[in-house]
């Protein structure tokens, strides 16, 4: 069994964003455990293997785990979609028991996209399985998130002087904005397989939209959102099809009297 699980955070897109506390991290663990997600996101396990290969200098091991079945989320009621999350963590949970309790005492590790704070799921399946009675420590090392990449990128600040953030989903972004529009101040929109924000199209607001950030792939584009929403989601469908899958993060400003961000 496992002693000590590290959640490493190795940037959103390429080797240049993995920092030094997480080339430290790395070079202390010795088994890697790595979702496969399916052939069309291969690319995403061949670059977790090009960040080893890169900074680690000793021997470690990678295990591929294939990720359990998700249902159609997109086709979901909210309670459903809740329903089937938990249930695919529960499936992704079992998994990783398996493997942990087989390995030996040796300091095992996962490569989060990202940053493990937003949107993935690897702290709460851990807690799942020390919940279940597992003994092992973990230990986080954060990463850079997609969420600053777009701002850097973008060479903007996330937030208006004094105001808030609002970090949210694809799935929620709408209702959000409904709800309290403005006073959310600027907002940012992960998993939007859908680019939701065309509902919103009518509403005064400027798009500032980034797909595989920090890759060499990396697509900017930004302006008012009613002006150049349509080529949003002609270049994100062509570029999906052309690279067989597709990562990209958002942020929304509300446009004020004084006109869009010079
Ligand atoms: C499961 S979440 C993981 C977020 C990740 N933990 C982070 O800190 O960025 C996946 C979502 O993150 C965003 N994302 C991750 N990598 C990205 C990239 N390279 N470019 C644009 N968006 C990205 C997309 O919104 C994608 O739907």
């Amino acid at each position: 069994m496992v002693k000590r699980v590290w959640v490493i955070g190795i940037g959103p897109g390429g080797i240049d964003q993995v920092t030094v506390a997480a080339i430290r991290a790395l070079n202390r663990v010795e088994v890697f455990l790595v979702p496969d997600k399916g052939a069309a996101k291969h690319d995403l396990v061949a670059l977790r293997e090009q960040i080893c290969a890169t900074y680690i200098d000793h021997d470690y091991r990678i295990i591929e785990v294939p990720d359990p079945e998700r249902g159609p989320d997109a086709e979901r009621s909210a309670d459903q979609y809740a329903g089937g999350v938990r249930d695919w963590h529960r499936a992704r949970a079992d998994r990783y028991a398996e493997l942990l309790t087989g390995l030996p005492e040796a300091d095992a590790g996962f490569l989060v996209w990202g940053d493990p704070a937003f949107y993935d799921s690897t702290l709460r399946i851990l807690d799942t399985l020390q919940a279940d009675g597992l003994e092992f420590e973990v230990t986080v090392v954060p990463g850079i998130s997609a969420i600053q990449l777009l701002a850097g990128e973008h060479r903007t600040v996330l937030n208006r002087i004094g105001q808030p953030i609002h970090i949210t989903t694809g799935r929620r972004l709408v209702a959000d904005y409904r709800a309290y529009g403005s006073d959310l101040g600027d907002l940012v929109v992960m998993l939007d397989g859908a680019l939701t924000c065309r509902e919103l199209r009518a509403e005064p607001l400027e798009i500032f939209w980034g797909a595989y950030l920090g890759a060499p792939e990396q697509v900017l584009r930004r302006g008012r959102l009613d002006a150049v929403i349509d080529e949003i989601v002609d270049l994100r469908a062509r570029l999906r099809a052309a690279h067989g899958w597709i990562m990209d993060t958002y942020l929304l400003r509300p446009i004020t009297p004084a006109g869009p961000t010079p």
